[in-house]
């Protein structure tokens, strides 16, 4: 069971290491870690931020575990040499389309979001965002106009076998849940959403058993913060899932929190090739200093155990690890408390 091990930039190798000792204690026989560089760092030391030795690791795992790029230094690169182009290149290469972003409030933790607790505590949704297509990975272009004005132009497309894929993926996951889907898009204003919208709907007819509706991204934002607990799953494309996504960890209450897998076809030996993170960036105001929360990136190795290692037991006990650390009262600085990195790292470890 081999796993790259892509910690990045910012608070990326804090929460990265935590979550390696996680996985290390659990002493699985035959797992096998290969650090790699991506990000700023790669691009610090190799010149790029996705080196071709970072990709043949990846290449040659059966699961990566990745950190956070982001580094204030390199904003000022062209963009293909910036960081974020490490986990987009990621993504793209390894044709991860499907990414899930678990957002669940657990008991007691409430009081943690930025809703009203009786509002909160009904959360318990999962998004499946679309990750390599859309606006993203469209054609993108500066220009100048007749006049002299600067401009920009980023192409939003999908092509329906990208609607389709996503939105089977969207719908088996549903049918582990609650079986109701909640489709996302813009289809009163975007004919990008209209194809999305239609696709969705053809796909439907395979799952009459899962209860399908649809909904704009501008009212789903909205009922997001009014009423979180009437979604299970929601699918939606790649620019309105990042921005969602983001939007429901609050309502959870950390981004210190959420953990995330993005998955493709590819099948190993153990189950499905995967790359995990964090949802949170590398927060380089908060970089090195031993405060960044590492349960995401804990919780993000229980995914990849679950859907890259098919072992759904080791899983399950590191989130119960996590929720009993955290019922148990540790909390981050995220959280309100004081917790640092390596305490927190400790306290999962003890009840593990
Ligand atoms: C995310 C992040 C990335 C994205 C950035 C770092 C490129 O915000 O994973 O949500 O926009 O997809
Ligand atoms: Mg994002």
């Amino acid at each position: 069971m081999k796993v790259a091990v892509f910690p990045g930039d910012g608070i990326g190798p804090e929460v990265t290491r935590e979550a390696v000792r996680v996985l290390e204690a659990l002493d699985l026989p035959g797992l096998t870690l290969f650090e790699g560089d991506v990000g700023g760092i790669a691009y610090k030391r190799h010149g790029h931020p996705l080196p071709e030795e970072t990709r043949a690791i990846a290449r040659s795992c059966d699961a990566v575990l990745f950190g956070a790029v982001g580094d204030p230094d390199c904003d000022a690169l062209e963009r293909h040499l910036r960081p974020e182009q490490a986990i987009l290149g990621l993504r793209e290469r390894l044709m991860l389309f499907a990414n899930l972003r678990p957002a669940k409030v657990l008991p007691g933790m409430e009081a943690a979001s930025s809703l009203r607790p009786e509002i909160a505590r009904a959360i318990d949704l999962l998004i499946v965002r679309e990750l390599t297509g859309d606006v993203y990975f469209g054609d993108k272009q500066r220009f100048v106009c007749q006049n002299g004005e600067r401009g920009g132009r980023d192409v939003m497309a999908y092509i329906e076998s990208e609607v389709r894929r996503i939105a089977h993926t969207a719908f088996r996951a549903a049918r582990g849940r609650k079986r109701r889907l909640c489709s996302v898009d813009k289809a009163n204003v975007l004919e990008t959403s209209q194809l999305w919208r239609d696709v969705v709907i053809e796909t439907a007819a395979e799952y009459s058993d899962v209860e399908l509706e649809h909904m704009y991204v501008d009212n789903a934002a909205m009922q997001l913060v009014r009423d979180p607990g009437r979604f299970d799953v929601i699918v939606t494309g790649n620019l309105f899932g990042d921005i969602l996504s983001d939007q429901a960890s609050m309502c959870v209450g950390s981004i210190g929190l959420l953990a995330s897998a993005s998955l493709g076809e590819r099948q190993t030996e153990y189950g499905t090739f995967g790359l995990y993170e964090p949802i949170h960036g590398s927060a380089p105001d908060i970089a090195e200093q031993g405060r960044a929360n590492p349960m995401a990136a804990i919780l993000s190795t229980a995914m990849m155990l679950r859907h890259s290692f098919g072992r759904e037991a080791e899983a399950g006990r590191i989130e119960a690890a996590v929720a009993l650390a955290l019922a148990d009262g540790v909390r981050g600085s995220d959280l309100g408390g004081h917790a640092g990195t390596s305490e927190i790292g400790d306290a999962v470890l003890e009840r593990l």
